[in-house]
């Protein structure tokens, strides 16, 4: 093989990208698998096709060195332990994924005459899955704050009315000043999940508040004061009548015409 055609061969091993979704990426021949704390994986091994010629297929942890499963043909599948699952297609299964779980993983396959069909490893990283982020603000400032509390290596990003605005790692801080009114999104993501809050933030005009307090205050002062001005007015006027009509001040609950009956009831007629 010439040397630029070994570069190219190279160049495409580490770019070769597994069709088993997005998350394994082969990394310097060992595939970079991603997953998430609690949950469970499967290492699917890429352009394997099970047949009668396999005799042995094994899988070990590359840190010690520790076979892990097992599968030999009329022989009963090995299994270290309960949270191994070998399958029939060589995809090994890892329950409820710990964090003592990341590690790299080697299976190797023989066939019936004892030679090497396959050989493959398995970087697997594990991650805690990211908690949905929550959305906070403030009026007075317009300052929103998007927070993600859980999570590996969380990334954060904030979109206001469909734009991107701010990218961070736990927590973003973004002061807007367009419009009082705002549709924003924050979403939170790992190599292992996403999750993302809306909001609708609304806030009332600064300026038009301070004016309607002042006004309604005002408003509220105004007719005080010109009801009491009229009490006052209505009982000067009062006053001055029953002094036109007798010498006595008479205050009368009923008004007008009724005092004159009553005056004369009490003999007190000019
Ligand atoms: C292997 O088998 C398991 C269980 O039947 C399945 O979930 C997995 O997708 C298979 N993998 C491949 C690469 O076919
Ligand atoms: C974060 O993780 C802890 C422990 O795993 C859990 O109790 C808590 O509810 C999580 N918080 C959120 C916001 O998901
Ligand atoms: C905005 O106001 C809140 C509450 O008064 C305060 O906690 C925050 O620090 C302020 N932010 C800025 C950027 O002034």
């Amino acid at each position: 093989m010439s040397l630029p055609c070994k570069i190219v061969t190279s160049f495409l091993l580490i770019f070769n990208v597994s069709s088993k979704g997005a998350v394994s990426k082969e990394i310097r021949n060992a595939f970079e698998t991603w997953g998430a704390l609690g949950q469970d994986i499967d290492l699917d091994i890429p352009s394997f096709q099970m047949s009668d010629d396999i005799d042995d297929i094994k899988w070990e942890k590359t840190s010690d060195k520790k076979k892990i499963a097992q599968f030999r043909k009329e022989k009963e599948t090995f299994e270290e332990k309960d949270a191994y699952k070998l399958f029939k297609n060589g995809t090994l299964k890892i329950k409820h994924l710990k964090i003592h779980d990341q590690d790299s993983y080697k299976v190797s396959i023989y066939d019936t005459k004892g030679k090497n069909v396959l050989e493959k490893t398995f970087d697997l990283k594990i991650q805690e899955r990211v908690s949905e982020p929550k959305i906070s603000w403030t009026c007075i400032n317009t300052t929103l704050t998007c927070e993600v509390m859980n999570g590996t290596d969380p990334e954060l990003n904030l979109y206001q009315d469909g734009k991107h605005v701010k990218l961070s790692q736990r927590v973003i801080t973004h002061k807007w000043t367009t419009s009082l009114s705002a549709k924003f999104k924050c979403t939170a993501g790992n190599k292992v999940s996403k999750e993302s809050r809306m909001e609708t933030v609304s806030c009332p005009e600064k300026g038009l508040d301070i004016y309607l307090i002042i006004g309604i205050c005002g408003g509220g002062s105004l007719l005080m004061v010109f009801v009491a001005l009229l009490v006052f007015y209505i009982t000067k006027r009062k006053k001055q009548r029953s002094r036109r009509n007798g010498k006595l001040p008479l205050f009368c609950p009923t008004a007008g015409p009724s005092k004159i009956p009553m005056k004369q009831l009490m003999g007190m007629t000019p």
